[in-house]
């Protein structure tokens, strides 16, 4: 790594914008003594429970129907500036500590987590950009303090090719249908995989008169009359491709089930009555008898920890059960899904927890407890790169940007591609 120019820091100024679904977000730039700078902005998720860190938003309702974020900018520009002025951008721990502090709350409702994360990533890209070196390098130097780890490949692409839940306008109830590539693929053949098929779909749709709108992550949003139905879609698309089901690629699934989960049990339009955890869980594999699905995100609600128990227990061995929603990117739930057995694969969102430091903590705890990483986008997302680089430098197992379409999606796939030149290419 080449020795850093001066990174203490000079200033701080931050911006409101626009993310993909037209709602306010907040950008800033970090600028360092020795005239380098750097710039993140932060999404924003439709799921935000109550075991998510909390956005600071404006609730100014002739604004931006209350969405605005000019409260958080100010913040920016006054109290963190000035609380950050003079100190070094490399060390990012203290970065990290002086912003929670600041905040002082458990869940940062006093300056808010996006204002904190989007503080968090651009201090981080200011320091790697003095150290005139990638950010995915300057990252994985970090995370080896948490988790000795070497970059040696590019995480695995889940794509989203199919829409549903609050994500699609069609009228599906899982959120996500996804396609998977085999893991021995290199990250280009992954990504001219998923095109080939993203496209094949929409050929599949257009013949069938069912809708080729995107949704909010650039899967299609049909319309259709079972969950199940729009699975066979996604397989019928991959037949007509050049790739392998089983052996090129795979099926994955994102329920989102919270957003299905009634008084009466899990209510999916497959079928009339709900099912009670237990028989979901035997629809789940039966679903995944007939369609060998490697991937189950949010299988099952985020409280049902007895569910989630059961599923890793009969699912485990041929499946991954990933929790996105049940976890929440929380350490304190995090501890309980190991203590528990409840899943074998996390979801990593860093707007659910507020700082750098803070997710490196995460994703050290999981790998060490043996759980597959997921670095995920959120469903309104900006054109910001990050978590591409992030996800090369903790060597996440997979990295989930969304559809192989839309800028802020591609932007993030784009990126990969030009890491992987740099990386494999001699
Ligand atoms: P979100 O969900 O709307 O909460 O960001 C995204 C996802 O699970 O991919
Ligand atoms: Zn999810």
């Amino acid at each position: 790594m080449a020795q850093p120019a001066d990174t203490t820091i000079y200033g701080i100024y931050a911006r409101e914008i626009i993310n993909s679904r037209a709602t306010p977000t907040l950008e800033a730039t970090v600028i360092l003594q020795s005239g380098y700078r750097g710039t993140a902005s932060v999404s924003t998720g439709m799921a935000i429970g109550k075991f998510d860190c909390q956005e600071l938003r404006d609730d100014d309702q002739n604004r931006f129907d209350g969405f605005g974020v000019k409260n958080a900018v100010n913040l920016i520009n006054a109290t963190i500036s000035n609380a950050l002025r003079g100190k070094p951008a490399d060390d990012q721990s203290l970065i990290d500590k002086t912003m929670i502090e600041l905040d002082g709350t458990p869940n940062k409702s006093k300056l808010g987590a996006n204002t904190l994360l989007t503080v968090s990533h651009a201090v981080a890209v200011a320091a790697a950009n003095a150290r005139l070196t990638p950010l995915y390098t300057y990252l994985n130097a970090m995370y080896t303090q948490y988790h000795q780890t070497e970059v040696k490949r590019i995480p695995t692409p889940i794509f989203n090719i199919v829409n549903g839940g609050k994500h699609g306008a069609g009228n599906l109830n899982f959120q996500e249908f996804q396609i998977i590539p085999a893991s021995n693929k290199t990250f280009p053949e992954s990504y001219q995989m998923g095109v080939e098929i993203y496209r094949a779909t929409q050929k599949i749709l257009a013949f069938r008169n069912a809708g080729q709108s995107v949704g909010d992550e650039g899967g299609f949003t049909p319309n259709l009359f079972t969950n199940t139905d729009a699975i066979e879609i996604v397989l019928e698309a991959i037949k007509s491709s050049t790739y392998q089901f089983g052996i090129d690629t795979f099926l994955g699934l994102d329920l989102a089930a919270t957003l299905f989960k009634t008084d009466q049990g899990y209510l999916i339009k497959d079928r009339a009555a709900a099912y009670t955890t237990k028989d979901f869980i035997q629809y789940l594999k039966d679903i995944h008898a007939k369609y060998r699905i490697l991937y189950l995100e949010d299988p099952l609600e985020e409280n049902d920890w007895f569910g989630w128990t059961a599923i890793t227990k009969e699912m485990d061995k041929d499946t991954l059960i990933a929790a996105d929603d049940l976890i929440a990117t929380n350490k304190t739930r995090l501890e309980r899904a190991i203590r528990e057995k409840a899943c074998s694969a996390i979801l990593i969102k860093p707007n659910r927890i507020g700082t750098l430091s803070e997710v490196f903590d995460v994703i050290a705890l999981a790998k060490k407890n043996d759980m597959k990483c997921i670095i995920s986008h959120r469903s309104g997302e900006t054109n910001d790169t990050f978590l591409a680089d992030l996800g090369v430098a903790v060597q996440a197992d997979y990295v989930k940007f969304g559809a192989p379409a839309r800028g802020e999606r591609v932007a993030k796939y784009n990126r990969l591609l030009e890491i992987s030149t740099q990386l494999f290419t001699k």
